[in-house]
């Protein structure tokens, strides 16, 4: 392409005013492109702040309504559900994911009759919050964890979501074929309508630690999950657990953690061209705060820049704990 040089070409003469940069530029940020993250804990009228997420809370289920007006007055898209399961109900086998009035099943059910359709449910698929152990899945007597019997467990788990009114199943676990099963099973029982955003390429990350304090998984966690999650190291591996997803039926996919995996969204975007979205994770977060709490950044500035270098990069969202804080800044 021909392009003129300078001093014919002088790229600094559209920056040179505010309604010229805003004319120029390539990629819009808006609520309703965030997805809020929300922990539900059990209780009435409970607010528990999350030290390590300073400003997250967990919230009881009548507050958790009240978190999802608020999201909807905002214009965010969609709220995503994680549960602190109480220790007493927690097992081995995480039976407790499986139950209908467990607390996601009744968040979901809380947020349904508070918003109705104006506001989009999205709920894990994983048993770590529900496992004495604190691992995504079934664990053998060796300590690991079983791939098809897990995928089992998790597609009863997706349908008693679905039931509850959930409209995206996310599946964070990373099992082989769990897609696929989920998507079936979903078809079979009457919810063909209920989408999947599937986790596809997340990570076995350092960056997870302040949410696993938030759905209480990170004293029971032995070991780690480096038999599942993927090798941050690889970039073509996220490429082929993409095809397998969308090819087992995801209407979309998600990358995970966020800002360091920048480059497997826009990989993702440009060899799929289908929605991606990423999680700008908890450890993400908590820089973001420990930043602004140093005096090293300003909050509302590290805020927009990130979401917005998500949007560069492809994403058609993010899930981030930072969404209403952004919803306010964009004057939604
Ligand atoms: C586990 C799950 C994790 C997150 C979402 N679902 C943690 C993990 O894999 O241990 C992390 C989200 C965050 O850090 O904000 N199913």
């Amino acid at each position: 392409m021909a392009q003129a040089s300078y001093p014919a070409l002088r790229l600094r003469r559209t920056r040179a005013s505010g309604w010229s940069r805003a004319l120029h530029r390539e990629t819009q940020l808006a609520p309703a492109q965030f997805i809020w993250p929300l922990f539900v804990t059990e209780g009435r009228g409970v607010e528990e702040p999350i030290a390590a997420l300073p400003g997250v809370s967990r919230w009881s289920v009548d507050a958790i309504a009240a978190r999802a007006r608020e999201a909807m007055a905002l214009g965010i898209a969609c709220v995503a559900l994680f549960p602190n399961t109480p220790a007493p109900l927690r097992s081995a086998r995480g039976e407790e994911a499986l139950n209908p009035d467990n607390l996601m099943c009744r968040a979901i059910r809380a947020i349904r009759d508070a918003c109705g359709t104006g506001i989009g449910v999205l709920t894990d698929v994983a048993l770590d919050p529900y496992t004495s152990h604190g691992q995504d899945g079934l664990v053998d007597a060796a300590g690991d964890v079983v791939n098809d019997a897990t995928v089992e467990v998790l597609v009863g788990q997706a349908l008693v979501q679905a039931a509850a009114g959930a409209d995206i199943i996310a599946p964070s676990d990373m099992m082989d074929g769990r897609i696929g099963a989920i998507r079936g099973a979903l078809e079979a029982e009457g919810h063909a309508h209920v989408q999947i955003m599937a986790y596809a390429a997340k990570y076995a990350s350092a960056f997870y630690g302040p949410f696993r304090d938030a759905v209480g998984s990170r004293g029971l966690l032995k070991g780690d999950k480096r038999g599942y999650q993927m090798d941050p190291a690889n970039a073509e591996e996220a490429l082929r657990e993409v095809a397998l997803d969308l090819a087992e039926g995801a209407d979309s996919v998600m990358v995970k953690p966020g800002l360091p995996y920048l480059d497997i969204v826009a990989k993702v975007k440009t060899r799929f061209e289908v929605p991606v979205f990423a999680y700008q994770v908890s450890g993400e977060y908590a820089m973001i705060e420990a930043a602004v709490a140093a005096g090293a950044g300003e909050r509302d500035a590290l805020v927009l820049e990130t979401l917005t270098a998500f949007r560069r990069a492809g994403c058609s969202g993010v899930l981030t704990y930072h969404a209403a804080h952004a919803a306010r800044l964009l004057g939604g």
